[in-house]
């Protein structure tokens, strides 16, 4: 089979379409067609190295940590799908950073992590939304569930992560604040849950929000990181909490636990989404909550951008110039 894979950590140009050996399924795995495979920005961490991973990652290897497919074949012991089944998985149970291996047309997969897809949801909706909606139902079901009226500020509102955090808080009645990096991504943002919209690479987005919310923002979602950390601080209300899930602009430096003091006795949290996830039957219920939220309407799937996962490298390329919103899926 064909697989990109990466020899040593650099820019997009690391990344090579070879041919690959997988071994049949082994006890209690599923060996899955690949249909759809998402584009996450860790990815792009991954591929680019030094990140917080502690230990040196084998070479070479295969990216990615999310698809959908069908099984095609199953190993010895395997009860929870059968050949034929439309699946998607979230990682492999391993630390988010380890066992990556989805930019492949096959994989073997142990078969408690996949989830059943619902006839509903296709395949590259289900892989533009398994890890983005349950890195965003990590924060609105376990850290932070808006309460109606509470102002709430995500930055990035357009990021695949961002318009569902959107709209997901818009169903539980909040008013959205979305900092965006252009025009264009205001108007899609404006369309999946923002109230308002602000160009926080044009405006003091901090000032911008004290416009709208003079008391400041209940909760800062914020996935951009180096970039809007701190100042994310200045935006909160007293006892408002603020939650740092992603680092697309850089790593966010140590941060002074004072600071959450004066600046209004301020909660923060740097949510995982493998912890979230790290039951499987929990990562099926939590999958089943989302899809049926994705067939009702309430969040819905922007127009995902696709590549051919041969050109893995050009999605990679685009994503890092940070042009366009939503979401993007590979396709084998
Ligand atoms: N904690 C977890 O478990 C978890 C799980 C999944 C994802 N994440 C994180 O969530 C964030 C969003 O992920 P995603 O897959 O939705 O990403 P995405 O769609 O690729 O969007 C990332 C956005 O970040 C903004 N950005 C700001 N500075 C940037 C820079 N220097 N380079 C590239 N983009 C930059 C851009 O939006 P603007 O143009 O609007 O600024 C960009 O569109 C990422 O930080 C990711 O690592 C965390």
């Amino acid at each position: 089979m064909k697989a990109i894979r990466i020899h040593s950590h650099g820019g997009p140009e690391v990344m090579r379409w070879e041919d690959v050996e997988i071994p049949p399924p082994g006890p209690g795995e599923a060996r899955l067609r690949h249909t759809a495979i998402a584009l996450n920005f860790s990815d792009i961490n991954i591929r680019r190295g030094g990140f917080y991973q502690k230990d040196p990652l084998p070479m070479p290897l295969i990216p990615g940590n999310e698809a959908a497919g069908v099984v095609e074949a199953i190993g010895p012991g395997v009860t929870e799908v059968k050949v034929g089944d439309r699946v998607g998985y979230v990682g492999v149970g391993a630390g988010f950073f380890a066992k990556t291996a989805a930019y492949a047309e096959q994989r073997n997969v142990p078969a408690a992590r996949l989830a059943h897809l619902p006839d509903g949801i296709a395949d590259v909706q289900a892989a533009s939304v398994m890890l983005k909606g349950l890195t965003a139902s990590n924060i609105v079901n376990r850290i932070y569930r808006p309460a109606s009226g509470d102002i709430v500020l995500i930055h990035a509102a357009a990021s695949g992560v961002g318009l569902l955090l959107a709209q997901w808080c818009k169903h539980f009645g909040a008013v959205v604040i979305g900092t965006v990096g252009n025009a264009e991504k205001a108007k899609i943002a404006r369309a999946h849950g923002c109230d308002h919209t602000i160009l926080y690479r044009e405006t003091d987005f901090v000032a911008a929000v004290k416009a709208i919310a003079p008391g400041g923002a209940r909760a800062v979602l914020d996935g951009v990181g180096l970039d809007t950390f701190e100042k994310s601080m200045d935006c909160a209300a007293p006892f408002g909490t603020l939650v740092n899930y992603g680092n697309a602009s850089g790593h966010v430096p140590p941060i002074d636990i004072m600071q959450l003091s004066l600046k209004g006795t301020l909660c923060m949290w740097r949510p995982g989404v493998s912890h979230f996830l790290g039951d499987p039957q929990r990562f099926r219920t939590l999958c089943a909550e989302l899809f049926a939220l994705v067939e009702k309407g309430v969040l819905k799937t922007v127009a995902t951008r696709v590549y051919p996962l041969a050109e893995a490298r050009k999605a990679h390329e685009d994503a890092e110039r940070a042009q366009f919103a939503g979401p993007v899926v590979l396709l084998p």
